[in-house]
């Protein structure tokens, strides 16, 4: 399987796309898989309330986990409240994001002339930061400045240029096309983008129960019955380690395919992409030890602490003779792995320094193996 994806990634980049898809798929065993970036207009969602009254310490948890969170209304966002006048300034331009009641206004002046823009909602409650949608004539924009936590103000947004704008309606921020709106949404909310279409009316915020387990109606009818309900809900739990890890987290997270895509891998911007980062490591395989799983429970806000992973590495890097692959053992530390084998990395004017998910003996001043 992992061999099997490499010839796959390889091919594709050199070959044209549809035969080898083909050939590949073929050889590989046929799964259910919920895609949950690629939601069928038929699909109707009952919301996470509703998984409530059975998993209710589910719902409690995955509500305070930063996927739950990937996309906030304005009128309830933490950071627009706590920060009622933001400002900056490059070249000519001007920028306010000032709270008035329940919204929030974004403004650029160059000192002649001013546009001022309802925000529409705030992507991304991260460590790193937030970015704005903006509500243009028939449009919508990307603003061209982001809040980071680590500053607590406002800089360039990661992708925009970093130089002084060169209009008025540059420094605003960016038209996003219909393709990378409906992206945006599918990746950040449950359910908003069905058979490609973005249902802005019935926006549900943030990746709720039903965006990873598809619609859940059926399942808890039968459920409430009394009866066995839980081959009426898809669980990616069942998945191989490497369909979970490349497919499913992959979908939202970034697959090796997607990244092999990009010119020169994204640059050092893939560090953000850990499906395909890990993929990279010499840890990695079809094993479900080492798929997104093993180490992250999406229903539970992140561990932060190095020493919470170090049983993960101990499940292969073991001195039990029952696993030669890796009983290779460390010889400079015992514990907290992660802090010497995942380390750190600034993403430069991200204003955070992300997790390198390629598992590996980091040799000092190396540059970033892309
Ligand atoms: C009326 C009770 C009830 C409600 C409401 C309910 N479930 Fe369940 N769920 C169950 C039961 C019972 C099982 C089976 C548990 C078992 O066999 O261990 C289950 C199992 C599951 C599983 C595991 C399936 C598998 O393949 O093992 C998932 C995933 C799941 N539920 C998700 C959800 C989601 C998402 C919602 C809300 C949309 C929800 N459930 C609402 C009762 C419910
Ligand atoms: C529908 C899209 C989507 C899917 C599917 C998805 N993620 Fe995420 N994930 C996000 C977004 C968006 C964020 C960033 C949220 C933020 O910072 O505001 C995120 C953040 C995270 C975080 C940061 C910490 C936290 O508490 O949320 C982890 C860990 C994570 N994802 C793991 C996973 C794993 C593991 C899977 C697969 C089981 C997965 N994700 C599937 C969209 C997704
Ligand atoms: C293919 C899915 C996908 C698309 C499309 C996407 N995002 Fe994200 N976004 C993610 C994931 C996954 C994360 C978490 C990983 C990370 O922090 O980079 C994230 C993180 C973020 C963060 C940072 C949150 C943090 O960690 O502090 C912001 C802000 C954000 N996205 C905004 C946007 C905006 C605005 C768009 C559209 C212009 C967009 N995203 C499009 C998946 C996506
Ligand atoms: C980011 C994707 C994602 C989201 C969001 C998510 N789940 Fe899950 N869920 C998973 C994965 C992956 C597994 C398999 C976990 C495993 O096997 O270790 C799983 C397993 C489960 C299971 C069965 C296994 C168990 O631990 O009992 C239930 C029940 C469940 N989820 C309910 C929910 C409910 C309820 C919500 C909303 C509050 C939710 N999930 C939100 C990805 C997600
Ligand atoms: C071997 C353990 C391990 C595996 C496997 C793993 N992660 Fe992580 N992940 C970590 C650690 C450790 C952190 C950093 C926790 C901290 O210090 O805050 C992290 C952090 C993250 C973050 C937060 C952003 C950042 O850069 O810190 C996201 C998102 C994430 N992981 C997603 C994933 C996804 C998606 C997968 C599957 C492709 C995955 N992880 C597989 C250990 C793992
Ligand atoms: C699924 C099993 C598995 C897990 C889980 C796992 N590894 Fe590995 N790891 C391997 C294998 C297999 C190799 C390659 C063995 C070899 O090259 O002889 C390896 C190699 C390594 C290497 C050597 C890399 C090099 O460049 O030579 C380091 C360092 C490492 N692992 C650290 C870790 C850490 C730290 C963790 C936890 C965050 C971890 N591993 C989790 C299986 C695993
Ligand atoms: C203080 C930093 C640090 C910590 C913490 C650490 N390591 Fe290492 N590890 C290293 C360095 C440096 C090397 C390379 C040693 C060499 O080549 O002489 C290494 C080597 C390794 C290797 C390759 C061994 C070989 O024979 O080639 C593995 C596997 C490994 N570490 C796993 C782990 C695991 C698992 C943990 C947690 C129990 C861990 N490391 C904790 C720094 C660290």
């Amino acid at each position: 399987m992992h061999r099997n994806r490499t010839i796959k990634v390889v091919l594709l980049s050199v070959v044209a796309l549809g035969v080898v898809q083909l050939v590949f798929s073929r050889a590989q065993t046929p799964k259910r898989m919920w895609t949950p970036n690629k939601i069928p207009a038929h699909a109707t969602f009952v919301g996470s309330q509703a998984c409530a009254e059975c998993h209710g310490d589910k719902v409690k948890s995955q509500a305070h986990t930063l996927m739950g969170q990937a996309l906030e209304p304005v009128a309830t966002s933490g950071i627009l409240t706590k920060h009622p006048k933001l400002s900056f300034r490059t070249g000519p331009y001007s920028y306010e994001i000032v709270r008035k009641g329940d919204q929030s206004f974004y403004t650029v002046t160059d000192g002649k002339e001013t546009i001022t823009l309802p925000i529409l909602y705030a992507f991304g409650l991260g460590f790193a930061g937030q970015t704005y949608v903006l509500q243009g004539s028939g449009v919508f924009l990307e603003s061209r400045l982001s809040f980071y936590n680590d500053i607590l103000g406002l800089d360039t947004t990661i992708g925009q240029a970093r130089d002084v704008p060169t209009s008025l309606d540059d420094a605003v921020g960016r038209v996003m096309s219909k393709d990378e709106t409906l992206q945006c949404f599918g990746c950040h909310t449950t359910g908003t983008v069905k058979g490609g279409k973005l249902d802005y009316q019935n926006l549900v915020p943030g990746i709720g129960c039903e965006a990873c387990h598809g619609p859940g109606g059926e399942h808890i009818e039968l459920g409430k019955k009394g009866e066995p309900n839980a081959h009426k809900i898809f669980n990616p739990g069942k998945l191989s380690g490497d369909d979970l890890s490349q497919e499913f987290c992959a979908s939202c997270h970034r697959s090796v395919e997607d990244v092999t895509a990009l010119p020169r891998l994204g640059g050092m911007n893939n560090v953000r992409f850990q499906p395909y980062r890990i993929f990279n490591s010499k840890c990695y395989s079809d094993d479900r030890r080492i798929s997104c799983i093993a180490c992250h429970d999406v229903h539970q806000p992140m561990k932060d602490e190095a020493a919470a992973y170090d049983a993960k590495c101990a499940a292969c890097h073991t001195a039990k003779a029952a696993e030669p692959a890796a009983t290779r053992l460390c010889k400079v530390e015992s514990k907290n792995c992660t802090s010497c084998h995942m380390p750190k990395i600034e993403l430069p004017g991200a204003h955070f320094k992300f997790t390198d998910h390629r598992i590996r003996i980091v040799k000092p001043g190396e540059p970033f193996p892309l």
